[in-house]
């Protein structure tokens, strides 16, 4: 899986735009080639009220009208990770804008796993083909003239990938601000011996590497913050910075884990996302429902 020689990183300077989803302190981006209209999509936010089961657009309309403004063409949209406190805009986009809809290939051990938890019938495949890419370790793609590739970085989850694109990497939740560490590694399939290799790969890529967050919280009152470096990580990141130990880290990690209750929307997150994004198939009368499985997290 760690391959030993990654593709080399580019010194290209693509400029990115976030979108701050203050209802589950997510990030997205649109990350543009400045040598072309090119851009991708990453993480981007589907609204949804649980208490009403309503679906809205309000999110994802503010990256259409940024893509539209400044005349961009969308070539791809890549979730880091099948997300479980956020449901998926990316096939509502992709109806918008187009562009290709990306994801790691351990997608499918994702699949496997929630397939069974939801109960899911055959019609549900669990071979990553709701995805148009699936990316594995080191592999590479373009935006416009931009040189990108993938980073798997599992423990999290086991389908977290990083994206390196020129001097910019997303690293969904495998690193959170340096003051607020890293994220859980408690949810089926993850873990924090892995989660703390995965993050310290991340922290070998070049120093003055800019890395995006896909959450974060405001610990201590502070405010919201997506981006750092890889530099700023290995001086200050609470739980992995430059001579944190593995082992303390797991027992840090499996302790406060242990103390967290499940996200407020991670059975309507997890119901889409493994579908990338697309709602379970309708019923006869053309209505969707999702599934509330009882005692299976
Ligand atoms: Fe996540």
């Amino acid at each position: 899986m760690h391959s030993a020689s990654l593709p080399p990183v580019s010194d290209a300077h693509p400029d990115v735009t976030a979108f701050f989803d203050p209802a589950t302190n997510t990030i997205s981006y649109v990350v543009r080639d400045p040598a072309s209209t090119a851009c991708a999509i990453i993480d981007p936010v589907l609204d949804f009220d649980p208490a009403a089961g309503r679906i809205g657009y309000a999110s994802a309309q503010r990256i259409v009208d940024h893509v539209r403004a400044q005349g961009l063409q969308v070539e791809w949209l890549i979730e880091t990770h099948v997300h479980a406190d956020h449901l998926s805009a990316a096939p509502w986009l992709q109806q918008q804008l187009g562009g290709r809809i990306g994801i790691g290939e351990k997608i499918v051990e994702v699949q496997r796993t929630f397939g069974k938890i939801f109960n899911e019938g055959t019609e549900f495949q669990r071979d990553g083909s709701q995805f148009d890419r699936l990316f594995a370790d080191g592999d590479r793609y373009t935006i416009g003239t931009l040189e990108a590739f993938a980073l798997h970085t599992p423990g999290h989850t086991p389908a977290c990938m990083t994206h390196v694109i020129g001097d910019a990497a997303f690293v969904g939740d495998t690193l959170f601000m340096p003051d607020a560490g890293t994220a859980r590694a408690d949810f089926p399939g993850g873990d924090a011996h892995t989660l703390y290799r995965s993050a310290r790969r991340i922290l070998a890529l070049p120093p003055h590497t800019r890395l995006f967050m896909c959450h974060d919280y405001g610990p201590n009152g502070r405010e919201i913050r997506w981006e750092t470096t890889v530099a700023e990580e290995r001086r200050a990141n609470i739980h992995v910075a430059d001579g944190s130990d593995e082992d303390a880290f797991v027992a840090m990690r499996q302790a406060r884990d242990a103390t967290l209750g499940m996200p407020r929307l991670i059975l309507p997150s997890l119901q889409v996302n493994m579908r990338a994004g697309h709602l379970p198939p309708a019923e006869a009368d053309g209505r969707h429902f999702l599934k509330l499985p009882l005692n299976a997290l």
